[in-house]
């Protein structure tokens, strides 16, 4: 599904793109988000047939895979590029994994597990970094479409904000699309605070 384009990005001039399709140079309107480690909510009971993995090298394809499948049709893979690329993917998570401020505590995987061995699917994604201020970064939290509305997102948020806190951190932040408005009511829900905006450029197709 293409994803569609309203208030809160801005287009800009046509330019020629390097595969011959036109280009725009698009100004996406995000939100940084903060949350207090000290007001941690409850823990989300994980629904049956679900389970949580907390990081380990061995899993770094299983978080790009399942990071992929979240993303490639949402509106941030036009935002973010290589969310829509499983290649880019890959290579992100590569780059997140080997970051000095990488959080291991703070990055989860869920597994959904069906009746046989052949019905396992890696369905959500979540990684830690910790910024140069000391502050806890969300990256890509991402629940693949078919498992979503079953409070898996608030399960690895809460095991990210976690995790930030048992590494000695006070405050975490994110940051999201200003058009993802389920993402943004979840985030308020569980205590983020809106403390900035910001506008990120991207080219896309021109439609
Ligand atoms: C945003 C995203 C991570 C949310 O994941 P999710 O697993 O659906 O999140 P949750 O289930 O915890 O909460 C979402 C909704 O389900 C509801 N919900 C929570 N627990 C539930 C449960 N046990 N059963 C049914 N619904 C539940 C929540 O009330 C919430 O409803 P709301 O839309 O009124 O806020 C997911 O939609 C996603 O991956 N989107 C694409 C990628 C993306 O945009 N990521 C965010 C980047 S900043």
């Amino acid at each position: 599904m293409a994803p569609a384009f309203d208030a809160g990005a801005g287009r800009g001039k046509r330019i020629a793109g390097r595969t011959g399709v036109d280009m725009t140079v698009t100004y996406f309107k995000r939100y940084r988000m903060e949350f207090e480690l000290a007001r941690l909510f409850r823990e989300p009971d994980l629904p049956l047939h679900y389970r949580l993995l907390r990081w380990d090298e061995s899993l770094l394809m299983a978080h790009a895979d399942a990071k992929y499948r979240s993303f490639r049709s949402e509106l941030d893979a036009n935002v973010f590029p290589c969310l829509g690329d499983r290649e880019g993917c890959r290579r992100l998570m590569g780059e997140i994994a080997r970051r000095n401020g990488f959080v291991r505590s703070a990055t989860w995987l869920i597994q959904w597990c069906g009746k046989g061995e052949e019905e396992r699917e890696y369905c959500g994604t979540i990684q830690g970094i910790v910024d140069f201020e000391g502050i806890g970064s969300i990256q890509n939290l991402g629940i693949t479409p078919g498992h979503r509305g079953r409070g898996l997102g608030s399960c690895l948020l809460y095991h990210a904000l976690a995790g930030f806190r048992e590494h000695g951190l006070r405050r975490a932040t994110l940051e999201v699309t200003a058009q993802n408005s389920g993402a943004i009511r979840l985030y308020q829900r569980l205590g983020f605070r809106r403390t900035k905006t910001v506008y990120k450029a991207a080219e896309v197709a021109c439609g």
